[in-house]
């Protein structure tokens, strides 16, 4: 069983023909609101790769707070744990130009009081992956790291965004997942992907997955250093590609796959999820995955 603890949003997504610099305002003929938030992303991710999913998060006493979560539950997520409280619904404001980048502000409304205690204990065996992001209280994801190691449960740590976190929580990760300038904030400097994978690794006693965007992905485990590319794709829309990685990867880690194999569906699923507008519309099924596998080598150990 999969459970993910995180954050779910409104993502208010505007198209503009150049990112705004700062003190300058740009127009952007209107507006289109969509299910998002690293949590629920992610939670989405991992069911429609195949696993048996909840999620525990918090909306807020809005209309998007009933939209957003009835997105979740529609892609087959169960949220029995989930929460309504006296606040905003986490709402971003996702910019994308006309390249493709992007830039997001999260007004984190009702994630900013998400607290540990609503997982339910029965939830934390040694039968879980429990899957973290960093978009809601830190100190409830350090409790529910402890949590999970006294029962025995794998933690999946996805430093998205980079904020601190303690030595302590890390060395309880079983796989940590962050991109290069996450890596980079972590360790203070930024170093070469595999290097930094395998000093976190150590370190930590750790998996770690380094994503690369449009080049792939890095992994410290299995005694070595892996790496694997991307599909060949015309990306529409990269938001919440990441979250695609994450759920997919705790899936096949679920699924008692090897972790090379893991980053291997991920990265196809991050490829994938690419393909349509929004971080929830394009994340692909099991099936989706499986069929495009084969055009994806397999990853290589690199060192
Ligand atoms: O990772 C993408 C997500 O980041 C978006 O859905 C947005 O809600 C922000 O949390």
């Amino acid at each position: 069983m999969i459970v993910v603890f995180g954050s779910i949003n409104a993502d208010l997504f505007v198209t503009v023909p150049e990112l705004p610099k700062p003190g300058e305002t740009v127009l952007s003929p209107g507006y289109v609101m969509r299910p998002g938030g690293k949590g629920a992303n992610q939670a989405v991710a991992a069911a429609r790769a195949g696993g048996d999913v909840r999620f525990v998060g918090q909306v807020g006493k809005d209309p998007f707070g009933q939209t957003v979560l009835k997105a979740i539950k529609n892609a087959g997520v169960d949220t029995t744990p989930c929460r309504q409280v006296d606040d905003v619904t986490g709402t971003a404001m996702v910019m994308v130009d006309r390249a493709g980048e992007n830039q997001i502000v999260v007004a984190s409304g009702a994630n900013q009081s998400l607290h540990p205690d609503l997982v339910p204990a029965p939830l934390l065996t040694n039968y879980t992956v429990l899957v973290l992001q960093m978009e809601v209280p830190v100190e409830a994801n350090e409790a529910l790291i402890r949590m999970a190691k006294s029962h025995g449960a794998r933690v999946v740590l996805n430093l998205a965004p980079a904020y601190p976190i303690s030595e302590q929580a890390l060395d309880g990760v079983d796989v940590l997942v962050l991109n290069e300038e996450e890596a980079a904030a972590l360790v203070g400097e930024t170093l070469e992907p595999a290097r930094h994978c395998r000093m976190l690794a150590r370190k930590h006693g750790t998996i770690v997955v380094i994503t690369l965007g449009g080049k792939g992905a890095v992994m410290f485990g299995e005694g070595g250093v892996w790496k694997v590319g991307t599909l060949e794709i015309d990306p529409v829309d990269t938001v919440g590609a990441g979250d695609a990685f994450v759920g997919a990867f705790a899936t096949a880690l679920d699924k008692k796959q090897k972790p090379r194999d893991a980053l291997h569906r991920a990265s196809v699923a991050a490829g994938l999820a690419c393909l349509a507008e929004g971080a929830q519309t394009g994340l692909p099924t099991e099936k989706e995955i499986s069929s495009v596998l084969p055009r994806l080598a397999a990853p290589t150990l690199v060192s």
